[in-house]
């Protein structure tokens, strides 16, 4: 059986922190040897090319388009980074012409997208054995995000506390995830950092997205105004280890690994 899980980092709305969460998580992981893939699947947004440079001549688009196959757009950033594990990253082509082509795409491309996808998976967990597979995905309920989705073993959803945002991500989770029996988990982010302070207030603040959401909420994350302002090409878990966002996200790696652990069929489930 493989042990390998696939996790979609989505939200609602644009901007709450899905890229810089999927690439710190992707570099914890891997710094903590297990064998990781990162891929971006914001094809209208691109943005994980601002963090690890591309060289290739093929990008997720042209996987997802069939003109190329998987080992050509996975790069592997292990030795770059200095992570124990294999962290394996596959770009979106951030070119205007790329995001203009994929705004052109309908319904039957996108199904065929997703087996592709569906495919590019099978490969990294059965024959590349990565432990964790991480889906950067664009906000709302875009086809792209749908196939990411669908894709997943488990969402993440990266939420802030403003109420059109929680009131969104509510949405998606009882509609999109519920639909698709999606398991999933919520990291609120970029919570004013006076609200996070007091123990007491943060459990209680918690508690009140638990209840909004019906899913396990797995931190709150302030918001950080040095984090805002680092270069994309930082890795701050990698870099500042010991900053508060980078310990916070070790914790929500332990939280991560407890979900992997639960999805793993119990010994009377086991086919004999
Ligand atoms: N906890 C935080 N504290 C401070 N800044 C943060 C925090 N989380 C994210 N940011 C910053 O917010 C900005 C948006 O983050 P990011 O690009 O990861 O969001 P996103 O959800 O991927 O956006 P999009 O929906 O456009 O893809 C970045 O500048 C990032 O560094
Ligand atoms: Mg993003």
């Amino acid at each position: 059986m493989n042990p390998g899980m696939v996790i979609a980092v989505h939200s609602y709305k644009g901007g709450t922190g899905k890229s810089l969460i999927s690439t710190n998580l992707a570099a914890i992981f891997a710094s903590q040897g297990k064998n990781v893939c990162l891929l971006d699947l914001d094809l209208r947004a691109p943005s994980l090319d601002a963090t690890f440079a591309a060289d290739g001549k093929y990008w997720m688009n042209d996987f997802l388009e069939g003109r190329c196959e998987p080992i050509d757009i996975l790069k592997d950033f292990s030795k770059e980074k200095g992570t124990e594990g294999r962290l394996l990253v596959a770009l979106a082509n951030p070119s205007m012409q790329a995001i203009r082509e994929i705004v052109t795409k309908n319904g039957k491309w996108e199904m065929r997208a997703l087996h592709r996808l569906l495919s590019l998976r099978d490969i990294l967990l059965k024959k590349l054995a990565m432990d964790y597979v991480i889906l950067d995905t664009g906000p709302g309920l875009s086809y792209a995000s749908i196939n990411a989705i669908a894709a997943a073993d488990v969402v993440l959803v990266v939420s802030t506390w403003d109420s059109s945002d929680v009131a969104g991500a509510q949405g998606m989770v009882g509609e999109l995830y519920g639909l698709l029996e999606k398991r999933a988990m919520v990291l609120m982010n970029k919570i004013p950092a006076q609200l996070t302070i007091n123990e007491e207030m943060r459990k209680k603040l918690a508690n009140q997205f638990k209840k909004a959401f019906k899913l396990p909420v797995i931190d709150l994350l302030p918001c950080y105004c040095d984090v805002l302002g680092l270069e994309r090409s930082t890795i701050i878990a990698l870099e500042k280890p010991d900053h508060p966002f980078s310990k916070s996200l070790v914790e929500v790696v332990k939280q991560v690994e407890k979900a992997k652990d639960a999805l793993k069929p119990r010994p009377d489930q086991r086919p004999s």
